[in-house]
């Protein structure tokens, strides 16, 4: 039977992010490229986003390239980049059928010209859809989207757009990538690293973590249902005390 029956359907987060990390790793598991890896991982991705849809994730962000990520061998950095304009155009279909609306984070005028276009038509395409908002974070860091929305709230602040003293943690929210979405209330990692390699460092203030041994590719929506769960028996208590959440 499904773990699935465990979730308490009224309490699932309203958005999980999640580092897919460990592509590589499996691909030398089963002696093969990693490359290899990056691709067995798509079949994640889709198992996963439809296991978030079936129990009604609002929003799900999936890291899936960092701006670090840019210093990997070229072969492995443009193999990734083909996949995911292959992938983004094949899926297109089935995120309409399933109500999935496709949106991004990150530096995206870095990814390459036919990348970009493939994903700004999937985009577009899967736009008016109401279901999962499934938000991939390409050629993303949290300390370049920092950097640009400090750069940007200068500017607004030099030109009179800003008071200074207007300047609030709502206000330093909208301009962020994110600055449509809640904040995640779970963030998981799989490949059994512990560590948040520069992702949504501000929006993760707050977040449960939780960490999966499993490699990506072998990571499939059980798994997410078995996080959420976990998650589930936590009490966040945002610097209360227990008695206080409790009364
Ligand atoms: C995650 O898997 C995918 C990307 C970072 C693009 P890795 O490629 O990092 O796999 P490992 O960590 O080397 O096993
Ligand atoms: C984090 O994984 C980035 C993505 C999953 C896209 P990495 O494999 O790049 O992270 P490190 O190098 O282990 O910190
Ligand atoms: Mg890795």
């Amino acid at each position: 039977m499904s773990n699935k029956t465990q979730i308490d359907l009224t309490k699932v987060p309203k958005h999980i992010a999640i580092i897919m990390d460990g592509n590589g790793r499996w691909a030398k598991v089963h002696n093969q490229p990693r490359v290899f890896g990056h691709s067995k991982g798509v079949v994640s991705v889709r198992d996963v986003v439809e296991g978030a849809g079936e129990i009604g994730v609002k929003h799900l962000t999936l890291y899936a390239f960092s701006t670090e990520n840019w210093k990997r061998p070229k072969l492995e950095v443009s193999a990734l980049m083909q996949l995911l304009v292959n992938t983004i155009s094949k899926e297109t279909d089935s995120l309409n059928k399933n109500n999935v609306k496709l949106t991004a984070i990150g530096d995206l005028k870095s990814l390459p010209s036919s990348c970009y276009s493939e994903l700004n038509k999937a985009i577009e395409k899967t736009s008016a859809n109401t279901g999962l908002n499934l938000i991939l974070a390409l050629s993303y860091s949290a300390k370049w989207e920092l950097t640009e929305a400090i750069k940007q709230i200068a500017k607004d602040v030099q030109n009179n757009t800003l008071p200074v003293n207007d300047i609030t943690e709502s206000i330093i929210n909208n301009y962020l990538n994110t600055k449509d979405i809640p904040e995640p209330e779970l963030l998981i990692r799989t490949s059994g690293e512990h560590r948040i390699s520069n992702f949504l460092l501000w929006q993760i203030a707050y977040s449960e973590l939780y960490f999966s041994d499993k490699l990506w590719p072998d990571y499939r929506k059980e798994d997410l249902f078995e996080a959420i769960i976990d998650y589930q028996k936590r009490e966040r208590r945002f610097g209360l005390t227990s008695e206080q959440l409790t009364s």
